[in-house]
């Protein structure tokens, strides 16, 4: 399995992972738990009406932490917004309650990939594991 396939997979078993977000000089944190491997890319989804979505338009410089059975996977980079409707109809298929509230031409969706990331997995005990993804 690849870097990134590890990465997805593991957001995908912990179900939940905290996106910060910078605000000004204000950290900005909240649950999130969509994820898809896209062409090599690791995609979440938003809404562009969520101050998420502004935040990120502003600064798009953000970190995911996830934790799982004593081990927390942590990816930070640039949060890249991407136009292209197959990659959100990908994701609407992964996540298909995400249909009662999104569609990829509802001017609202929002797909976004990681771009120049690290990902470590770290474990209490254990050293941790860095790399690009
Ligand atoms: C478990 C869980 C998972 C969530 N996943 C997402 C998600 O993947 N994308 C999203 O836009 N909102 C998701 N939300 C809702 C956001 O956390 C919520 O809209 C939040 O207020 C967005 O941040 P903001 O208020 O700073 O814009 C999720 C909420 C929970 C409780």
């Amino acid at each position: 399995m690849s870097n990134i396939e590890k990465v997805v997979q593991f957001l995908d078993e912990a179900g939940t992972y905290y996106l910060a977000t910078v605000e000004g000089d204000q950290p900005r944190v909240r649950p999130f738990g969509t994820a898809l491997l896209f062409e090599g890319r690791l995609y979440i989804q938003t809404g562009k009406v969520k101050n998420v979505s502004r935040q990120l338009a502003a600064n798009p410089k953000a970190e995911i932490c996830a934790f799982k059975d004593g081990k927390w996977l942590r990816v930070a980079g640039e949060l890249i917004n991407d136009d292209n409707q197959e990659v959100m109809t990908a994701m609407l298929e992964k996540m298909p309650a995400l249909k009662a509230m999104y569609s990829p031409d509802d001017g609202n969706m929002q797909v976004l990939y990681f771009k120049d990331a690290t990902a470590t997995f770290a474990s209490f005990g254990g050293a941790p594991e860095t790399f690009g993804i």
